[in-house]
């Protein structure tokens, strides 16, 4: 197989979807910008995401909720122009597809035609009809179903799906209806271990957890949590592998010191004009070089 940053041959439906026919796992990330971007899809990410968490992450909105089409577009484009390996996902912003179906064609399409090879919708049951049109026209769609960020003000304090029966067997039944509309595959976000295992096995599409446990066929985490970039939120399901905010803030600081010092720039920094010309420009404006 060809090194990554050479195959330039972006993951399809099928493959995704095979993924989990052959037992492999998925490991999907967020990417909201084009140099971000370019690092995930150098090592071995099947999806980028981008979700619209950009709202929060890059616009800093307390949620979800405000972040828009033409926000999401500029988002989309970014990280297309990085992305050749990694299928890329993007998120539907809330009021781009709830409306009606030809809404949600119109603004799917949008996202197309800014480089996205997919779409991603929150909702059960009640988007059947939108997954399925979006199918239908040619335009691949994920869905995410337990905790939906979207419509989270609907719900009762608690994030987390699935801790009672009834509720397991309407994430059962709204997977199933995804499923059937002809999404490729279905995030689960906050979903009980148990009940993310039962729907696991019973779909032939991916699974792609948060929060969800072991038992999905794949796992999406946003970037720039598991980085440690993010500091509004500390959710326990986001494993931090790096202190990212730490490293940066240690070298802003350093950065400023160093300026207020005259440390920086140094001499490796900068850019000399050939010696002769200086002369030469010294002799016309009246100066002499100090020897
Ligand atoms: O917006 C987002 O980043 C998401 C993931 C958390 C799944 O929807």
């Amino acid at each position: 197989m060809k090194p990554y940053s050479n195959r330039s041959r972006k993951k399809t439906v099928f493959e995704i979807v095979d993924t989990k026919k052959r037992g492999e796992k998925l490991a999907v990330l967020t990417a909201y910008d084009f140099s971000m971007a370019s690092i995930i899809d150098m090592n071995d990410i099947d999806i980028i995401l981008v979700g619209d968490s950009a709202g929060m992450v890059m616009l800093g909105y307390p949620n979800t909720i405000p972040v828009n089409m033409v926000e999401m577009l500029l988002f989309c484009r970014a990280v297309s122009n990085a992305t050749t390996n990694a299928m890329l996902t993007v998120d539907m912003p809330f009021g781009s597809y709830q409306n009606s179906i030809d809404k949600a064609i119109s603004n799917a399409v949008r996202m197309i035609k800014a480089g996205a090879d997919s779409i991603k919708v929150e909702g059960g049951e009640e988007i059947f009809d939108r997954i399925k049109a979006l199918v239908d026209i040619g335009i691949p769609v994920m869905g995410h179903i337990g905790y939906k960020p979207q419509t989270s003000s609907m719900w009762n304090s608690s994030k987390a799906a699935g801790k009672t029966k009834e509720s397991a067997l309407k994430l059962l039944h709204d997977a199933k209806v995804i499923e059937k509309a002809g999404a490729f595959s279905i995030v689960l976000e906050m979903v009980t271990t148990e009940v993310a295992k039962i729907i696991s096995k019973n779909l032939s599409i991916p699974t792609i957890g948060i929060g969800s446990g072991p038992d999905c066929d794949g796992q999406v985490l946003v970037t720039y949590d598991m980085l440690g970039i993010y500091q509004n939120l500390k959710p326990k399901f986001a494993k931090k592998y790096l202190d990212l905010n730490q490293l940066i803030t240690a070298s802003v600081q350093t950065y400023s010191r160093e300026v207020k010092s005259g440390i920086f720039p140094s001499n490796e920094n900068v850019i000399h004009m050939d010696s002769h010309e200086y002369e030469e420009l010294l002799n016309e404006c009246g100066l002499r070089a100090s020897k």
